[in-house]
């Protein structure tokens, strides 16, 4: 009783104290001396409809933009912003001073922005239906508009003059000018743009309309086309030609920061736009896009598409995705577009050393890095260029096809897939050797640490004597080994993975008799392996449909099959085999952590501290000390298991990248577990290893109350664990959280140091949440844990 009063208090006072929700002033034109300040809350001038705000949007912990946006929509989309490259705090100010002049200003007066006012002084501002934000003179002239200097968006019965553009944002949530640009040069060609960035400037143009000479204006008209016109009206070229009417749909058109131009339309009555959390993505169509596949966008001067380094694949949704070369990692996991680095020692030119036997080249289908040779040869085999390539310490990349040689060194450019693949050409990328075989165990060297990524392509052992030898060498170590001409390639060297043939493991799991568990793309069965002392296994049969492709398949489990950690469940073995695709690993004699965690009786609290940490470390390693980063995507308590001295396994790692479902965005591919997910998944922001810190941190509050994120069983304000965590924590009574737990009441200090790893690690900026090596090391103790902000507060602004 006492309890649930206690429960009250703290659940009336945070509604006190929660912040006045939005401060929309009337629609009415703002007169001199009208002025909004930053807030909680977004604070704005709505246009007559509604349809529309100007105003202050908080974007990030502490950072406000004024922006114009959509504001009928849960996602509150900004067409058009001032200070994108420099974010005001909180109590800032933007005034229509008393003498005119319109000014965005900090709590200090400090002046932020100011538009560029043209002729007489202001009388007034008006935020109009259409989406354009006005400041009109005593006679009603408009002296600035935002429809004369967009952003990145251009609004129905918009218009672009010649000599203004439209420059992408920096990345989704990075509002600063970026890398690309839609402009109407004055010489009249429309032309989308690469920027030599961090200068304005254009660098080379990837689409041009052509209309030297004639283009006078882009026009987006009230129906929802856009096109260009010349200096009579006469449309000159259509842009883009909109799916629905203005009526019925809300219209914008984008230079994403991608470099994709792009028509978006949203019904405007749509109620079920809430049930992804109202996020743009899912509801928006995209009508039409420009150019078809920015992926073949090559530069002299400049990268290309993607970052140096990396190579730009087209998504199924026809935005690119950009990608490293094996053995090449982001710079920067957050913006993919920066591009990547070697992860090994590049190779030394020393004559004495000329380290020939230490690299080797990995083919890449599909891909090549037009331009930029700086040596080509003709007329060769491919074991000539192969032998060219790695007896060069310049040569990074080789192309071969038709007896031609083509040699590229570091930073590759304009890496794109392979325009004419039935020529036959293949890319052969140089790695150091040892960097691809291994992954580092833990406790190894970690200043010779490399990171690479891990692969092994068959068909170039298959090509090469090499493979003859490795086998030779390595063959007779495995005892599991049956010479069958088919099933020869998967037996890796330097790994224990054996590949069985489906009756093998039909026979183990008695005709897959015992099932385990099963989820969306595999079902899984207990077995015994006869031929070794009768050992146990889990099979996991993954479904037919899900994959095609063997050498993929293959090159994706050596991967996993190299990973080594007492925290991950060890794969085994795995058999592909016409349709069948299984793996199998160690059987877990202890079920998985759901079921210790959520079962009837109270789990021990120093367990389950050993599992919390036993998992961060697992992660840590698959992120971090892993050759090639394995992002999870699907950390929770069903696939943590427990061996029988009860330490954590990490299960079912690597299976989002051998299902292909890491980047996959639709409802219905969503890969991870309803409350486990982070919010990025339901945004067009890149998935990245922040997603399983965010799982993680869910699952070590569920670790530390031995509750589910959701309980529909609980009270209203109780029922999200996350949101009552916080609560608890912000109102300093953390005992709520392990009531009848008397361990965790006696070890106060950790529940409140691990509650604060937990918030910092579901904050909703994934920028904010820290990696997995720094949770171990604050869980550890070497690392001191600071006060988290709420996890929220990065509202939903993107
Ligand atoms: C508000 O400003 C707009 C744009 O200048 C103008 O068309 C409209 O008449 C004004 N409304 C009022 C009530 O003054
Ligand atoms: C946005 O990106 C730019 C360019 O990298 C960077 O300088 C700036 O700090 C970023 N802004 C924010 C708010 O992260
Ligand atoms: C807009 O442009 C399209 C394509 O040129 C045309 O069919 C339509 O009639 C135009 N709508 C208006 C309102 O001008």
């Amino acid at each position: 009783m006492a309890l649930a009063l206690s429960y009250l208090l703290s659940f009336l006072l945070l509604v006190l104290l929660l912040p006045y929700s939005t401060i929309a002033q009337t629609s009415k034109n703002q007169s001199l001396g009208s002025s909004l300040t930053a807030q909680n809350k977004d604070t704005y001038w709505a246009s007559p409809s509604g349809d529309f705000a100007f105003g202050f949007q908080q974007i990030r912990k502490g950072g406000y933009l004024l922006a114009i946006w959509f504001n009928k929509i849960s996602e509150k989309t900004i067409v058009w912003s001032a200070n994108g490259d420099n974010l005001v705090p909180i109590g800032s100010k933007v005034e229509l001073t008393k003498d005119g002049q319109f000014v965005l200003s900090d709590p200090t007066g400090k002046e932020i922005w100011k538009p560029g006012l043209v002729g007489t002084e202001v009388a007034y501002a008006a935020m109009l239906d259409s989406g354009n934000f006005v400041l009109a003179s005593q006679d009603s002239r408009s002296s600035w508009q935002s429809f004369d200097n967009p952003t990145d968006t251009i609004l129905p019965t918009q218009t672009m003059k010649k000599g203004s553009k439209l420059v992408a944002h920096y990345s989704e949530g990075n509002f600063s000018n970026g890398r690309f640009q839609f402009r109407l040069q004055m010489g009249g060609n429309l032309s989308l743009e690469t920027i030599a960035f961090p200068l304005d400037s254009p660098n080379s143009d990837y689409w041009l309309s052509g209309t030297e000479g004639n283009g006078f204006q882009v026009v987006f008209n009230q129906s929802g086309s856009i096109y260009l016109t010349d200096i009579n009206g006469s449309i000159l070229q259509n842009i883009t030609s909109s799916a629905g009417s203005t009526q019925d749909f809300y219209q914008r058109a984008v230079m994403e920061y991608d470099g994709v131009f792009i028509q978006y339309v949203y019904p405007k009555n749509s109620t079920n736009t809430s049930n992804i959390a109202g996020r743009w993505p899912m509801a928006w169509s995209s009508s039409t896009l420009m150019p078809p596949n920015v992926c073949l966008l090559a530069e002299d001067m400049g990268s290309g598409a993607c970052g140096f380094n990396s190579y730009c694949k087209l998504r199924d949704n026809r935005r690119p995705e950009c990608l490293c070369p094996r053995g090449y990692s982001f710079i920067d996991p957050d913006d993919v577009m920066k591009g990547c680095k070697q992860d090994f020692q590049p190779q030394s030119c020393d004559e004495a050393n000329p380290e020939t036997d230490q690299f080797e080249l990995i083919e890449m289908p599909n891909v090549n890095w037009p331009k930029f040779d700086y040596a080509h040869f003709q007329g060769q085999t491919e074991d000539w260029c192969r032998k060219a390539c790695l007896d060069d310490c310049f040569c990074s990349v080789v192309i071969f096809g038709s007896g031609h040689c083509w040699k590229k060194k570091n930073p590759l450019s304009n890496g794109m897939p392979e325009q004419n693949p039935s020529i036959g050409t293949k890319a052969l990328i140089k790695i150091r050797k040892n960097s691809t075989l291994q992954c580092s165990r833990p406790g190894a060297d970690s200043k010779n640490k490399v990171r690479s990524t891990l692969i092994i392509i068959v068909s170039v052992l298959l090509s090469s004597s090499v493979f003859l030898n490795l086998l030779f060498l390595f063959g007779f170590r495995f005892k599991f080994w049956k010479p069958n001409v088919l099933q020869l390639y998967p037996v890796i060297p330097g790994m224990n993975l054996r590949s069985f043939t489906y009756e093998e493991l039909r026979e183990a799991t008695s005709g897959f008799k015992e099932e385990l568990g099963s989820g969306a793309f595999a079902t899984v069965y207990k077995g015994v392996l006869q031929s070794e002392d009768r050992y146990l296994v889990a099979v996991k049969r993954l479904n037919n449909r899900v994959r095609e492709g063997d050498l993929e398949f293959n090159a994706e489990v050596s991967a996993i099959g190299r990973t080594n950690h007492r925290n991950l469940v060890q794969l085994l073995g795995f058999c592909n085999e016409g349709q069948h695709r299984l793996l199998v690993y160690e059987f877990m004699s202890n079920g998985s952590l759901a079921s210790f965690l959520f079962g009837d009786s109270l789990p021990n609290w120093y367990q389950r501290i050993q599992i919390a940490l036993g998992t961060a470390r697992g992660l840590s390693y698959l992120h971090e000390e892993c050759s090639s980063q394995i992002i999870h995507c699907d950390i929770k308590p069903q696939n943590i298991l427990l061996d029988d001295s009860f330490t954590a396994r990490i299960s079912d790692f690597g299976l989002a990248k051998l299902l292909k479902l890491d980047q996959t965005r639709t409802t219905t591919g969503i890969r991870g577990t309803k409350g486990y997910v982070a919010p990025e998944w339901f945004r067009s922001m890149p998935v990245t290893i922040k997603v399983d810190v965010y799982s993680f941190g869910i699952l070590l509050l569920e670790l530390i109350c031995c509750r589910k994120n959701f309980d529909a069983k609980e009270q209203e304000d109780l029922m999200i664990l996350a949101d009552w965590a916080y609560d608890c924590f912000k109102d300093m009574k953390l005992e709520l959280l392990v009531a009848n737990d008397e361990e965790a009441i006696h070890d106060m200090k950790r529940v409140e140091k691990y509650v604060m790893i937990a918030i910092w690690c579901i904050q909703e900026d994934p920028s904010l949440r820290p990696t997995m090596k720094k949770v171990v090391q604050m869980m550890e103790g070497a690392v001191e844990v600071s006060v988290p902000p709420g996890p929220s507060s990065f509202i939903s602004s993107i």
